[in-house]
């Protein structure tokens, strides 16, 4: 059916403080539903060296920030204690893991995956605690997730052989790998299944706000009993991150984090004989064209930015709408989004938590404050958020040009930017007009304009009428300055081997 012509209004005459915005973003029609799973969090970690937890040194606290209440002091790993990690992962690689033929190492990988899947809900409860992501999300997609890496590579471990034809795949040592905080036990899964598989042993450093997943992890894998030292983790902040990094003794460093770190962690590693791998930031295009099923596309705009609260790098954070549909898709998506509910993390109706950090959330700020002053127009459902902890309402630009800050740069949380185009080849432009190349996503009734589409978009991973779907079988990666390597699927292997 052919849609009715509506006149494109200018993006700025989005009204702004109509009824819509009364309707408050926390679920008035909700009562409370708090996951009650109880986590035992100690008051101190100490760090987690070849198989044991040493006594905790120099340390630095990781809050909730839903509350901005202190969970535990956590361990400043210092050169030294990382040096002690990076020694015990090489005597783990030389002396067992390196020796084991495949199908052992598969097992205490089958074996970890089904512990972390016997120990999920409260693992979803410390996540949701210690980075403020919903329970909704860390219990239904973060989790399932971590347990499926380890299911997924523990099948790799003893084919090995078949994964290259006609080339041997060798581990490459000890790797050294560095996380971020917005998927913190996802990546430290993304991270070691495949290193561990392969038969490298690891030093994993987690990101400072949230380091407390990845000590609990450490406590499965002496459950595990994995032998002493083929998985390390050291905790703290920047400092440590490049002690590792820059440690003579690892093979290969894997990192996931800000464009900025990534380039210095690069130019650190050059002509050091370390393989590298670096996953950096993004601001994808989510293209709508008047074909799509525009009630699913809006679904689909939302769950491509406001999962998370947006902290993911494959946001899809620029959103292209063909102009025929504009209009409809912003009435749609303002009332969308006055639906969704900010609050606490731990309620299982929450749809928005808090933001990781003061930090990020001054980022955001920042970033929204340019986007009004540049002359974008800002949409945001009237929220009640609370007194305590860091929060933002789930927001939306309109009038947005390509010039725009907010067009250009990671904001890094729930904020969109709406734009326009008028045909394919405008949209592919504007897709791929951005320094990075992570993700891409279409929306459009039309198969062969999605294959036409995806092949021109220079983004590693394109997402057709979804948004924000991962599977360990699929490899996810980026381009130009989202950095190189792919995680996940066979490719994930790779950074992990050399071949012969
Ligand atoms: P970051 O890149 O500083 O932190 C990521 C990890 O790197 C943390 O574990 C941190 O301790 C470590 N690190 C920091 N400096 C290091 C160094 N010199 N050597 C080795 N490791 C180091 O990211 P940050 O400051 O937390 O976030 C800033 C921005 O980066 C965000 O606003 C977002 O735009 C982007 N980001 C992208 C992520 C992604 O998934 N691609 C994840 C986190 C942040
Ligand atoms: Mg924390």
């Amino acid at each position: 059916m052919k849609k009715a012509k509506t006149p494109v209004p200018h993006p700025n005459a989005v009204p702004h403080g109509s009824v819509h915005m009364l309707r408050l973003c926390e679920g008035l029609a909700y009562a409370p539903a708090p996951e009650t799973t109880p986590v035992k969090i100690d008051a101190t970690y100490g760090l987690f060296i070849d198989g044991a937890f040493t006594k905790p040194g120099r340390t630095f606290a990781t809050v909730n920030p839903a509350t901005e209440k202190t969970l535990a002091e956590v361990t400043a790993a210092t050169a030294s204690d990382v040096d002690r990690a990076v020694k015990a992962a090489r005597r783990a690689q030389e002396k067992v893991w390196g020796r084991l033929p495949g199908r052992e190492r598969g097992k205490y990988l089958y074996r970890i995956a089904r512990l972390i899947q016997e120990h999920a809900r409260e693992l979803a409860v410390l996540e949701t605690m210690d980075g403020g992501k919903t329970i909704k999300e860390s219990r239904d997609i973060d989790l399932p997730l971590v347990a499926a890496h380890f299911f997924y590579y523990a099948g790799w471990a003893d084919k090995l052989d078949y994964a290259f034809p006609g080339r041997k795949a060798r581990p490459l040592g000890v790797a050294g790998q560095v996380i971020p905080w917005n998927f913190p036990l996802l990546m430290a899964a993304w991270k070691l299944a495949p290193a561990l598989a392969a038969g490298n042993t690891c030093v994993l450093k987690p990101a400072e706000t949230t380091p407390l997943t990845a000590l609990h992890l450490a406590r499965i894998f002496q459950q595990a009993e994995l032998p002493p030292g083929v998985v390390n983790i050291v905790t703290g902040a920047g400092e440590t991150g490049a002690a590792l990094v820059n440690h003579p003794g690892i093979d290969k460093v894997a990192f996931t984090g800000s464009t900025e770190v990534g380039r210095r962690i690069a130019a650190s590693v050059a002509g050091t004989g370390k393989k590298l791998t670096l996953e950096l930031g993004g601001k994808a295009a989510n293209i709508v064209f008047e074909d799509a099923p525009i009630e699913q596309a809006v679904e689909g705009i939302v769950a491509g930015i406001y999962f998370n609260q947006g902290h993911v790098c494959c946001a899809g954070s620029r959103l292209l709408v063909q102009e025929s549909v504009f209009p409809e898709i912003i009435r749609r998506l303002r009332d969308r989004v006055s639906t969704l509910r900010v609050g606490d993390p731990l309620d299982k109706n929450t749809d928005i938590g808090a933001i990781n950090s003061r930090q990020q959330l001054e980022k955001i700020r920042e970033l929204v404050d340019s986007g009004v002053k540049e002359g974008a127009e800002l949409f945001q459902p009237r929220c009640r958020l609370p007194k305590a902890g860091y929060w933002f309402a789930p927001s939306f630009f309109t009038g947005v040009t390509a010039a725009h800050r907010i067009a250009r740069e990671e904001i890094f949380g729930p904020v969109l930017s709406v734009m326009t185009f008028r045909t394919p080849e405008e949209a592919i432009e504007r897709a791929n007009t951005t320094p990075y190349g992570l993700s891409a996503g279409v929306w459009t009734d039309k198969g062969s304009k999605i294959f036409k589409i995806a092949a021109k978009l220079r983004a590693g991973v394109v997402w057709a009428n979804t948004y924000n779907k991962f599977d360990p079988t699929s490899p996810f990666g980026g381009y130009k300055e989202s950095g190189f390597g792919r995680e996940g699927g066979v490719q994930g292997l790779l950074p992990y081997v050399s071949l012969e």
